[in-house]
Order: structure tokens, then C-alpha cells, then sequence
């Protein structure tokens, strides 16, 4: 991209397409110290509180720099290769890294070991890299003692609460307010997806695992639900684009939220799964789209049921498995309490702890 000038008007000229940038844009980005705080990158001043009919008296290129006298007297120096990358006007750090679909065939993936200094090193900047490409990671050798998870997801960013706590316990005990609190096999399933907004990343630390089963159970529901896309389009359709609601009742909360159970961005691409088939209400439709609602919601179903696309592994003791809850659905296998004991904890982070880390580690380490 080159800036030309014309007039006093500055251009910018991509080869294709030459626009002229509005002078307010200029304006708002004029970086000497008196309007820009060098190290938070923030302004010192209003922009909305400036008079709209900003002009440029003078403008000139030199070298790497533009600089403009305004009329309203303020003169700035703006690198050009600042204004190209706003140009570009695209994240650089988390979506070019693709997604890697995957199945039941699934093998060799890398898996992590803490050490000293995990947090900001060069290994964690992979770990995470390596989390938005299959949804999911696990790290090894994770201490055990004083619900070190909390400390682990404050160290990537913050632990996200909820009014489960800061973390969760998975142990099978008496009356419990979920069936993830039994011995009882899990099918696969997003986690709770009745929340607003519904927490984005789970972590899953292993404290102790005497018993032979409880192994843990992924399934990739971009893969799943591209499948979908391609084998039944219909079946896709209607089920990004029919809300159900999904609801949480205990004594003292009632938790509601409704969404697709595939939930689209603007450019159509994947944003969200839910699928929580013991949670979910499905407004009332027309009879024919119910019908079809129906027979989408159970092709899904057997689809993320199915034995094609589910891993099945052990968490051995120390072992924190990281998910996607927007993309990945969990489950476990039943185990015999009469065998030993069984003890998971469990917390929620969010995007922004994960894409905060990745994007400080990518300029820590110039990559
Ligand atoms: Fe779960």
C-alpha cells in the first residue's frame, strides 16, 4: 500500500484501489505526546469532543513518515506503515491460525509438559497455537495441591466465575445437582449452555484416578457440523437458524439463555455449539418446521454420538486437559466407584485470556 498526496488531500493507493482517507481519520491518530500515551498506546484526548470540519493546510511524505499540519493548529508526524496495517484491518494473530478438523483417527498430538517459567515461555505460546488448531490441549505434569487450576488459569488470564464457584469438583457424590457428579457415563455435550455469555474455555485437571474407566471423551463439532453442512444441508440450515432455549434450575438461581445449537458469524463461518440434549426447549413451531427441526436435531445427535468422530483417552494423575466449549463437545466413559477414587477439578476461562496471552507472547518473542 503507498499514500499519495494530491492537493492537500492524502490518498492511499493499494494497487487496485486508490480512496482518499478522511483528514478526521488523520486527526484522530496523531500520535506526539501530548495527544498519545506511549506506553498503554492510548489517547490523551477526546476525539469526539474535535470539530467535524477538520482540514489539512499542509501535508508532505518524508521517509517513513507522513506528516500533516491540521487546521485547527495541531501538526503530526504518522508512521505510513502504522496507517497499512489499519488498512489491513484484520486480526493478525488469532485467525490465520487454522483450524485443523479432526476425527476419531486423531493421533500424535503433542502433548505438553509444565515446567518453571511455563507461562511466559515459548512453550506456552505453541501450547496455545496448538489450542486454537484442534480445540484442545493437554498439559502434563501439573501440580496437584492447593486447586493449583484456579492459579493456572489466572496465569494464562483470569479464572471465570461462576455461581458453581471459582472452580468445580468431579467426584461422584450424594444428590447431586448434576449427573457430571456421578459415576454415570457422559455423552458428549457443551457445558452450560444455558449461561449469557456461556463460558468460553473449560480446564480439567486430573488429581486423582484410581479407576480403569472415567476416560475422557472428545468430539470436534467443527468437523462434525461441516459434515453436516456438506452431507445435509437442510438439516445445517434449520439448525443455525432456530433458537431453542436452554435452561439451569437450582435452589437459589434460575439460569436461561436461548441460541442456535449452531450458532453462525456474519461471514457464515462456525462461532458456537451447544448441545446439551437434557437442557434444551424447543419453541413451538410450525408442524412441517418442527418436523424437520427434529430429524436435524437428532442426525446431530447421532452424529456427535457416533463412534467416527469421538477420542477416548485417560487423564492420568497431574494431566490439565484444556477444551473449547464453543467447539469441542466433552464426555466420559462410566466407572466403578468400587474401584478407588476418581477426582477431577474443574474451571472456566474466557477468549480473552487466551488470545491476551497469545498475542503479549507473539511480541515477546518477536514472532
Ligand atoms: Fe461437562
Amino acid at each position: 500500500m503507498k499514500i499519495e498526496l494530491n492537493q492537500n488531500k492524502v490518498y492511499f493507493n493499494n494497487g487496485s484501489l486508490k480512496k482518499e482517507i478522511h483528514p478526521f481519520w488523520l486527526r484522530e491518530r496523531v500520535d506526539g505526546d501530548e495527544f498519545l500515551d506511549k506506553g498503554t498506546q492510548q489517547r490523551l484526548f477526546d476525539p469526539t469532543s474535535l470539530d467535524n470540519k477538520i482540514s489539512i493546510n499542509k501535508a508532505n511524505i518524508n521517509e517513513n513518515f507522513l506528516e500533516i499540519d491540521f487546521n485547527d493548529g495541531v501538526s503530526s508526524k504518522i508512521e505510513i506503515k502504522k496507517i497499512a496495517q489499519e488498512f489491513s484491518n484484520e486480526d493478525t494473530v488469532i485467525k490465520p491460525i487454522a483450524k485443523i478438523k479432526w476425527d476419531s483417527t486423531l493421533k500424535d498430538i503433542k502433548n505438553f509438559r509444565y515446567q518453571d517459567n511455563f507461562f511466559e515461555s515459548k512453550e506456552m505460546y505453541d501450547l496455545l497455537v496448538s489450542f486454537y488448531k484442534y480445540g484442545f490441549v493437554v498439559i502434563k505434569d501439573i501440580p496437584t495441591e492447593d486447586n493449583f487450576i484456579v492459579k493456572f488459569a489466572n496465569s494464562i488470564g483470569s479464572v471465570r466465575r461462576t455461581n458453581f464457584g471459582e472452580y468445580f469438583d468431579v467426584k461422584s457424590k450424594p444428590n447431586p445437582n448434576d449427573l457430571a457428579y456421578t459415576s454415570l457415563a457422559l455423552a458428549p455435550h457443551t457445558d452450560n449452555p444455558y449461561r449469557n455469555p456461556v463460558p468460553c474455555i473449560q480446564l480439567l485437571h486430573c488429581i486423582v484416578s484410581e479407576v480403569s474407566g472415567g476416560l475422557s471423551t472428545l468430539v470436534d463439532g467443527y468437523t462434525v457440523t461441516e459434515d453436516l453442512k456438506n452431507q445435509n444441508p437442510d438439516f445445517y440450515k434449520i439448525l443455525s437458524e432456530v433458537k431453542v432455549k436452554f435452561k439451569f434450575i437450582d435452589k437459589d438461581v434460575i439460569l436461561e439463555d436461548w441460541s442456535e445449537l449452531i450458532k453462525l458469524n456474519d461471514d457464515k463461518s462456525l462461532k458456537q455449539i451447544r448441545f446439551s440434549p437434557r437442557l434444551d426447549f424447543v419453541p413451538i413451531l410450525e408442524k412441517e418446521k418442527l418436523d424437520l427441526y427434529y430429524r436435524a436435531r437428532k442426525k446431530l445427535s447421532e452424529m456427535y454420538n457416533s463412534d467416527k468422530y469421538r477420542i477416548e483417552f485417560k487423564l492420568e494423575e497431574k494431566d490439565l486437559m484444556m477444551m473449547d466449549n464453543y467447539r469441542l463437545l466433552h464426555g466420559r466413559t462410566a466407572y466403578k466407584t468400587s474401584e478407588g477414587s476418581r477426582f477431577l477439578q474443574g474451571c472456566y476461562i474466557d477468549y480473552d485470556s487466551t488470545e491476551g496471552k497469545l498475542r503479549h507472547l507473539k511480541r515477546k518473542y518477536n514472532l
